[in-house]
């Protein structure tokens, strides 16, 4: 089977690391071009540090780490300590590295490396943070576009939101640059609250986890149940939604998850609807994939034997 060449925008964040996780574990089919940091969940310095020792870590030496923005198009980061704690891994402390940023910084050496890729290929973008970093990408240098297979991208609800009623947290971050990716078009499958709020593990498998004598699994049980003591009032009562994971298990499993197609624009308004995601199925031509559904036990197991196998 032909690997899937992606590139990975994040901003670790206790969920987008199980989702490197997922996606080092997946390598057999996953070309990873790179990881791209974006300012989000936590500040750029941190989740650049973040991403460098998970790479590390999830045995990713091998794959370039890059910093992007350093904060939304228009207004103030405002990290979410509140969730994912002050270094943005809750309580967990991973062994310091030497790798180091790739040196070209952000949408520059992206563009770089995607443009690199043989003329067949093309690259499927997964961010897990804030937009920020794709907008800019395609702002800077339209001609990518024609080498950009899909977009699956955590982000938005097709209801209500986690960080406001109405504003899921990545479109929340940076909503200028939500619309201008959802307006430029491209294949879009969305992994929003409609279908991360069903996905994750629960109680007794992040005890498990904890339990474990391998490293990886260790270390995510740890971070997972932070992310469980802080989630609570979202979704189901003890299970911990892994939102950023769905994004990487949707490329490796889609039979896992359904959907609906529909069109898709951001409130930018400064009111209480900035950041809400407006999904309508209209007749016009639907460029985005909203999931909706899960296959939960079938999610649990694949995420769980893929976390196994990284020692
Ligand atoms: C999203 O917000 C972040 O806090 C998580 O990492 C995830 O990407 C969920 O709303
Ligand atoms: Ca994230």
């Amino acid at each position: 089977m032909e690997k899937i060449n992606i590139w990975i925008d994040c901003d670790p964040g206790i969920d987008d690391a199980v989702a490197l996780a997922m996606a080092a574990a997946s390598r057999d089919r996953l070309h990873i071009l790179g990881i791209s940091t974006v300012a989000g969940n936590q500040t750029s310095d941190r989740v650049t540090g973040n991403a460098l020792k998970l790479a590390s870590f999830l045995g990713m030496d091998d794959v370039p780490v890059v910093r992007g923005a350093r904060g939304p198009l228009v207004r103030e980061v405002e990290p979410a300590g509140d969730i994912h704690g002050a270094t943005g891994l809750g309580n967990c402390e991973l062994p310091a590295t030497t790798k180091q940023t790739a040196s070209e910084s952000g949408i520059f050496y992206m563009y770089s490396r995607i443009m690199e890729l043989p003329e067949e290929e093309k690259v499927t973008l997964v961010p897990t943070g804030p937009l920020t970093n794709i907008a800019l990408l395609l702002r800077t240098f339209p001609q990518v576009q024609a080498r950009i297979e899909k977009i699956v991208l955590m982000g938005g609800s097709s209801s209500g939101g986690n960080v406001t009623p109405a504003a899921e947290f990545n479109i929340w971050a940076d909503p200028e640059a939500a619309q201008m990716v959802f307006a430029a078009g491209l294949p879009t499958v969305m992994c929003g609250l409609d279908v991360t709020l069903k996905s994750g593990l629960n109680n007794g498998q992040i005890e498990e986890l904890c339990r474990s004598r391998r490293k990886v699994e260790q270390a995510c049980g740890q971070m997972l149940a932070f992310y469980l003591d802080t989630t609570r009032h979202e979704g189901e009562e003890n299970m911990v939604a892994i939102h950023d994971a769905v994004t990487i298990l949707y490329l490796t499993n889609p039979e896992l998850f359904s959907g609906r197609n529909v069109s898709v624009s951001v409130d930018c308004s400064w009111g209480e609807e900035r950041g809400r995601t407006i999904c309508t199925a209209d007749g016009q031509e639907q460029k985005v994939y909203l999931l909706d559904q899960v296959n939960l036990p079938e999610f649990q197991w694949v995420l769980l034997a893929k976390l196994r196998s990284l020692s």
